[in-house]
């Protein structure tokens, strides 16, 4: 059987243009930064965002690809302009204007991004841009942004089917391709009428599922979904193994330019222990969601900032493939929780194999590379692969440490909690064999 390939990785092979997506040359990999929201709310002020920036590039966080600043909600006057109808920010809170704040951000060398909202208000109850959309793309390409992210309260009931929630998003995208200047459309409704099918030609990433919570799995009936397919209610306070579950489904629908947004990262945030901010920033980067990071630029840990430039893991996320992982099987286990194998397509007949344990216990299992290579076929299953430790340094330093060469299946141990993630290489012939780690 002839190994089953991602459309992108196809159409790559054929030499065909890959990119069916909003035709702005953007996020051809999936676009990484920061964003105000899931640290500081509306309690946002042109410092914070200058001063994030500055711990931005401080931290030589731009050195593994984070570049643009987000500015999400709030950012707002009481009103629109009286006489010209065009959108402007609190004076108090952004002292030399949205204008002012871009130029600084782009003298760092960074790109900047702005929130507004498909709707009458945004969510933090500030003017939104529905019926405004021309005006107010024209002013953010005035005022020199580079990313929109584009939220879904207050839509005036304008949601319901696929079409009425094109057309509205649409309205946007459009406004923003006639100012002739690139700006990254990152659409935010919440998989409301299921975005993965109508986003992908208007947007440059669209949310799919409601907002994200600083815990690894607990519950909320605020988030009362138990799939994003025909989930009639996102809601918010998902936890971050649910957004993993919702995203399971739909993850075929990205491709280069048009990706699925797993919503802002909350690592570094302290909800969650090292071993689980490891399991989610793997995820985010081998589901290939935006890597938006929310903590706090200006005070993270070293053990955060160990996390987040795992340059290994981003590797994931940003490989030229364009193709995320996918779920092989999920497995429930007998102390509660469960365990899952995916598996996914990278460039050069690379693969990546991560295995999750989400019970409370260790667990040890066995991974059959039949599942890892369902997709690839019998030639696939049956061969030597060397496996690196993307979580383990090697002998210089660099992550990803070779852990030798495996055929047919691998026995692992795993503790709660955890991910473990390897980049599989066919192995030369001559290589001695491991069965367990
Ligand atoms: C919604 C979005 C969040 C954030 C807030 C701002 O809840 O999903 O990501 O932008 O609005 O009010």
């Amino acid at each position: 059987m002839p190994p089953i390939l991602h459309y992108a990785t196809l159409l790559s092979a054929l030499g065909l243009s890959v990119v069916h997506a909003m035709d702005n040359g953007l996020a051809i990999t999936p676009q990484m930064g920061w964003n105000t929201w899931n640290h500081f709310g509306c309690g946002i002020s042109q410092d914070i965002v200058v001063d994030a920036a500055k711990a931005l590039v401080a931290n030589n966080l731009t050195q593994f690809g984070y570049e643009y600043v987000l500015m999400d909600d709030c950012w707002h006057a009481d009103s629109r302009d009286p006489d010209t109808g065009a959108p402007r920010a609190d004076p108090t809170k952004f002292p030399d204007g949205i204008k002012g704040v871009a130029d600084q951000i782009h003298a760092l060398g960074l790109k900047f991004g702005i929130y507004s909202d498909a709707g009458m208000y945004t969510c933090g109850g500030k003017f939104g841009s529905l019926g405004f959309e021309e005006i107010d793309a024209k002013t953010y390409a005035e005022w020199e942004i580079d990313y929109l992210k584009y939220d879904n309260c207050f839509n005036e009931g304008r949601s319901g089917t696929p079409k009425i929630s094109f057309d509205r998003y649409a309205n946007m995208s459009n406004a923003l391709n006639a100012t002739g200047r690139p700006i990254l459309f990152s659409l935010c409704n919440w998989g409301e009428d299921g975005p993965w099918n109508f986003a992908p030609t208007i947007a440059n990433s669209w949310r799919i599922s409601g907002d994200i919570m600083d815990s690894f799995d607990r519950f909320d009936e605020r988030c009362p979904c138990t799939s994003v397919i025909d989930c009639t209610y996102a809601g918010f306070h998902c936890a971050m193994t649910r957004i993993i579950d919702f995203a399971a489904p739909v993850l075929q629908k990205a491709r280069k330019g048009a990706w699925n947004d797993l919503d802002i990262m909350e690592v570094g945030q302290g909800g969650m222990n090292f071993d689980e901010y490891v399991t989610h920033f793997t995820f985010w980067s081998m589901l290939k969601s935006p890597l938006i990071l929310g903590m706090d630029l200006t005070n993270m840990s070293n053990e955060t900032l160990s996390i987040i430039t795992n340059d290994a893991v981003i590797a994931l996320n940003q490989d030229d493939a364009g193709s995320p992982a996918n779920r092989m099987w999920k497995r429930d286990v007998s102390d509660g929780g469960n365990l899952q194998l995916w598996q996914g397509s990278l460039v050069n007949n690379t693969f990546v194999i991560a295995l999750l344990n989400t019970s409370p216990k260790e667990q040890t299992v066995e991974v059959d590379f039949y599942d890892a290579f369902f997709d690839q076929g019998k030639a696939y299953q049956q061969m030597s692969w060397q496996l690196s430790d993307l979580w383990q340094k090697d002998s210089q330093g660099k992550w990803g440490k070779n852990i030798g060469t495996f055929q047919g299946s691998m026995k692992v141990t795993i503790g709660t909690h955890q991910t473990k993630v390897w980049r599989a290489v066919p192995a030369p012939s001559n290589s001695t064999r491991r069965e367990e780690l």
